[in-house]
C-alpha cells in the first residue's frame, strides 16, 4: 500500500488499533504536541473494533480456557478474522500483541518503529489471547512493564505516545531529543528554570556561569551519577552492548 502524503510532504506514519473499546482512541493521545500531530497528519490512527467479527447473535468474543481455570479467552478465529481484515488495509505494518509476556518495550524500540511506515497493535481484555492466533498470524507481544493492566489499550497509547513524539517533525526541536532520558543510555540531569532563589534553595552557580563546556561535563556527570543510583542495569547493558 502506498503512503499517503500528508501536508508536510512526508508519508504518514500510521497507526492500527485492534480493540473491543474503539471509543477510548485517541484519548490522551489527541492532546499536546501528539495531538497535533494527529491534526496535522503527521500519523494516523485506524480503529477495528473485534466484536464485529464476533460468534453469533450476541457477537462473542471469548470463551472458557481450555483445560479449566479462571476468567476468559479471546477466540483465536474472531481475532484472525479481525486481523486478516486490518491487514488487509496495512499489510506493511508490524503486528505487536500488547500483554505483560511480551519482551519489555524500550526506547530503542520506539526510535526503530518510529522510522518505519507504523505499527498494529492488538489490545487484548480477559485472560488472554488463543496461543494459536499468536503463532498463525506471527505475532509479537511487548510489554510496557512488570505490572497487570486490565486491557490492552493503556499499554498501546502509551506505546504510540512513545513512538509519535520520535517521529521527524513532531518535536519541534529535534535538539530536546538529544539530552532526555534514555538517549545515550542515560537518565537526564536535573533542569533548573526561575526563579535562581526558591525556599532557600539556590540553581546550581554552574548553570549561571556561561561556561558551556563546564554545563556540559556537570550536565554528563549529574547524568552519569543518577543513573547509577537509580538504574545500574542500564550502565551495564550499555557496557555490555
Ligand atoms: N496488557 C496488560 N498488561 C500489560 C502490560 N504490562 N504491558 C502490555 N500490555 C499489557
Amino acid at each position: 500500500m502506498a503512503h499517503i502524503p500528508n501536508a508536510a510532504g512526508r508519508p504518514s506514519w500510521r497507526a492500527s488499533v485492534l480493540t473491543l473499546f474503539p471509543e477510548m482512541f485517541p484519548g490522551p493521545l489527541g492532546f499536546s504536541l501528539v495531538g497535533q500531530a494527529l491534526q496535522a497528519e503527521l500519523w494516523s490512527l485506524a480503529l477495528h473494533q473485534i466484536r464485529d467479527f464476533g460468534i453469533g447473535r450476541h457477537r462473542a468474543v471469548d470463551d472458557t480456557p481450555a483445560g479449566g481455570g479462571a476468567g476468559m479467552v479471546m477466540r483465536a478465529d474472531v481475532l484472525a478474522a479481525a486481523i486478516d481484515e486490518a491487514r488487509s488495509q496495512n499489510p506493511d505494518l508490524p503486528l505487536l500483541y500488547m500483554s505483560p509476556r511480551g519482551a519489555p518495550f524500550t526506547q530503542d524500540k520506539a526510535r526503530a518503529l518510529s522510522q518505519g511506515p507504523g505499527v498494529m497493535l492488538l489490545a487484548g481484555r480477559f485472560e488472554g489471547i488463543d496461543e494459536r492466533v499468536i503463532e498463525a498470524r506471527g505475532i509479537t507481544e511487548v510489554s510496557i512493564g512488570d505490572y497487570v493492566l486490565s486491557g490492552g489499550e493503556l499499554a498501546a497509547m502509551t506505546l504510540l505516545d512513545a513512538c509519535v513524539r520520535l517521529i521527524p517533525g513532531v518535536l519541534g526541536a529535534e535538539e530536546s531529543l538529544a539530552h532526555e532520558s534514555f538517549e545515550g543510555g542515560l537518565l537526564e540531569y536535573p533542569q533548573y528554570t526561575k526563579p535562581r532563589e526558591w525556599e532557600g534553595r539556590s540553581t546550581p552557580d554552574v548553570l549561571m556561569s556561561g561556561d558551556h563546556k563546564k554545563i556540559a561535563e556537570w550536565r554528563r556527570g549529574q547524568s552519569e551519577r543518577i543513573t547509577r543510583e537509580r538504574r545500574p542495569d542500564l550502565l551495564r547493558s550499555k557496557s555490555d552492548g
